[in-house]
């Protein structure tokens, strides 16, 4: 069993894009995180996000606004944001307090600084297989862990097992691409799916997104079956597990993520990544002519 180090190749691209924005002398790439309220994981997550821009030379800033602020006073302050010439990337944190619509939110991030890649018209140009969009950060990491370590996807039979629009659905799209390193056979699972073992014991690589503690084992999955662990779930003694049960599975998969370890650090390098092609490619794109 091959263990599939997310902490070891997120390093590694933070380490390319920091080798490449030293080599900036104008103005750094610049990431704004929104975070409204005091959720504690929330504020957990930006802290390493903005740890990670640092440790690149991203310049972040964060705009903190209390669970009371308006729905329209949020938008203002993201088309402050949007027109913002030292801004290449904006992320608002999610989940977002019951009055907020996440839809009007993420609607008004202008599309180009949209480095999440949750806007309708970056999510839409991903399912017609248009790439001058950005690609969602935890799909596109865990694609990149499937690279970085030569796990074939084309051709294979691929299934998720979650169906969320930041995890479950762009993943799906993203992989069965009809393009070389992608041609996979997907299917998306979840909690309703009638016979998910035989389902689960169908894939060649297994991706679990379901967001409940331990919800694969070892009567699910065939030996040898490659195992992407995208669960991040705190148990009541406080330990971090993922969405499948490692100890058992382990034995019987030919490679699989820890949690932690795994999918998260990969997740915030490809929010930098993103960060630094909206850099890049600050001037409004023409949208590349794709085979659909
Ligand atoms: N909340 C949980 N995951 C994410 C993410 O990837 N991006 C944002 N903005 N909020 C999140």
């Amino acid at each position: 069993m091959k263990l599939i180090d997310g902490k070891k190749i997120a390093r590694e691209i933070q380490q390319e894009i920091a080798e490449k924005v030293v080599q900036i002398h104008k103005r750094k790439p610049g990431l704004a995180f929104i975070l409204v309220g005091n959720h504690p994981a929330s504020q957990t997550y930006v802290r390493a996000k903005q740890k990670a821009c640092a440790s690149t030379g991203i310049v972040s800033t964060l705009r903190s606004f209390p669970s009371s602020i308006k729905q329209n006073e949020l938008i203002e302050q993201i088309h402050l944001l949007n027109q913002d010439e030292t801004i290449d990337g904006i992320l608002v944190q999610l989940p977002l307090p019951l009055h907020i619509h996440e839809w009007a939110i993420m609607t008004a991030i202008a599309p180009e600084k949209d480095v999440d890649g949750f806007h309708p018209i970056n999510m839409g140009k991903l399912l017609l297989g248009d790439e001058s969009g950005f690609l969602p950060c935890t799909p596109n990491g865990i694609k990149t862990l499937l690279h970085r370590y030569h796990i074939p996807i084309s051709g294979k039979k691929v299934v998720i097992v979650g169906r969320s629009n930041i995890v479950g659905k762009p993943l799906a799209a993203m992989l069965m691409q009809k393009k070389d390193d992608c041609n996979a056979t997907v299917t998306v699972a979840h909690s309703k799916s009638e016979y998910l073992t035989e389902i689960t014991r169908e894939a060649d690589i297994l991706i679990a997104a379901v967001g409940s503690p331990h919800f694969i084992n070892e009567t699910m999955v065939r030996k040898g079956v490659v195992i992407i662990d995208v669960g991040i779930n705190r148990l009541t003694d406080q330990t971090l597990v993922g969405d499948v049960d490692f100890q058992k599975i382990a034995p019987i998969a030919s490679a699989i993520t820890p949690v932690p370890g795994g999918v998260g650090p990969m997740t915030i390098a490809m929010l930098l990544k993103n960060t630094f092609i909206s850099y890049t490619t600050s001037i409004p794109k023409a949208p590349k002519k794709t085979e659909l």
